[in-house]
């Protein structure tokens, strides 16, 4: 199935009540998202992760990162990050392709 990051865009207005991505991003609610798909679990500097997500072990590869958004206390037993979850396959194909668009800064 198709990628779309233009419709990725649509689905990360859910997370940006959170979540930050961008060249100018910066820790909120949540950490900031740039180069997310691939980075370590708990690693971003400065950010005050719960126990439960600092120690998950997790590399957010884009196996895990599709579990953990469908039901991400399932998937992360603890976590601080209050949502629900994102079930539908093509829009999680495209809010991968729209994270993937930020790398790392
Ligand atoms: C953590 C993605 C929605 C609050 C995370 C992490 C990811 C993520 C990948 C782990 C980051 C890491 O280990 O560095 C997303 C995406 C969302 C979303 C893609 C939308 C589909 C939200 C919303 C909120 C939120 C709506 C607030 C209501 C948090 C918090 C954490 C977190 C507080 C830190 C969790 C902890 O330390 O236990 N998010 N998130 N997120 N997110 Fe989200």
């Amino acid at each position: 199935q198709a990628q779309d990051a233009a419709a990725g865009e649509k689905v990360f207005a859910q997370c940006r009540a959170c979540h930050q991505i961008g060249p100018t991003a910066k820790n909120a609610v949540g950490p900031q998202l740039n180069g997310v798909i691939g980075r370590h679990s708990g690693s971003v500097e400065g950010y005050n992760y719960s126990p439960a997500n600092k120690n998950s072990g997790l590399t957010w590869d884009e196996a895990t990162f599709r579990e953990y958004i469908k039901d991400p206390r399932a998937k992360v037993p603890g976590t601080k990050m209050v949502y629900a979850g994102l079930k539908d396959e093509q829009r999680i194909n495209d809010l991968v392709a729209y994270l993937k668009s930020f790398d790392a800064s």
